[in-house]
């Protein structure tokens, strides 16, 4: 039978653990994949525990609460946080999804959260999305028109 490994560059290691207040008693583990191209150093995955007393309902509130008070270093996406715009999209419990959609209570044990698997990384959860856009131009998805713009006004939408 063949037998496949990644890289040894690519392997993910066992990352950092950032245990919660002794005293918080509602906690909650996160372990989130992280990659920092520029450092060299392979893949690995940071363990988290977040105190849900005082965090959002959703895993992106968690993240995002990581982000402001437990390691500024971990980059994410993310903008309307309802559902719409698809920046924080990532794969949660083994889902790609959108973070601001999945409350962290639905997740059972540990939320493990890795970047979307499909594509290169830039950092962390933050996936390239040069394809994507070169892909998206190609078929243009837009409303095109057959006439030019007037030259000295706006078109009026019918
Ligand atoms: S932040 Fe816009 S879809 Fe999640």
């Amino acid at each position: 039978m063949a037998e496949f490994k990644l890289p040894p560059n690519s392997r993910i290691k066992k990352g950092k653990h950032f245990a919660a207040d002794s005293r918080a008693s509602n906690v909650r583990r996160f372990v989130v994949y992280r990659f920092d191209p520029d450092s060299g150093e392979n893949p690995r995955m940071d363990t988290y525990e977040v105190e849900m007393d005082h965090c959002g309902p959703m895993v992106l509130d968690a993240l995002i609460k990581i982000k402001n008070e437990i390691d500024p270093t971990l980059t994410f996406r993310r903008s309307c946080r309802e559902g719409i715009c698809g920046s924080c999209a990532m794969n949660v419990d083994g889902r790609n999804t959108l973070a601001c959609t999945v409350s962290s209570e639905s997740v059972n044990g540990d939320v493990k959260i890795y970047p979307l698997p499909h594509m290169g990384i830039v950092k962390d959860l933050v996936p390239d999305l040069t394809n994507f856009y070169a892909q998206y131009a190609s078929i243009k998805p837009w409303l095109q028109t057959r006439t030019p713009a007037p030259p000295d006004s706006v078109r009026l939408q019918s």
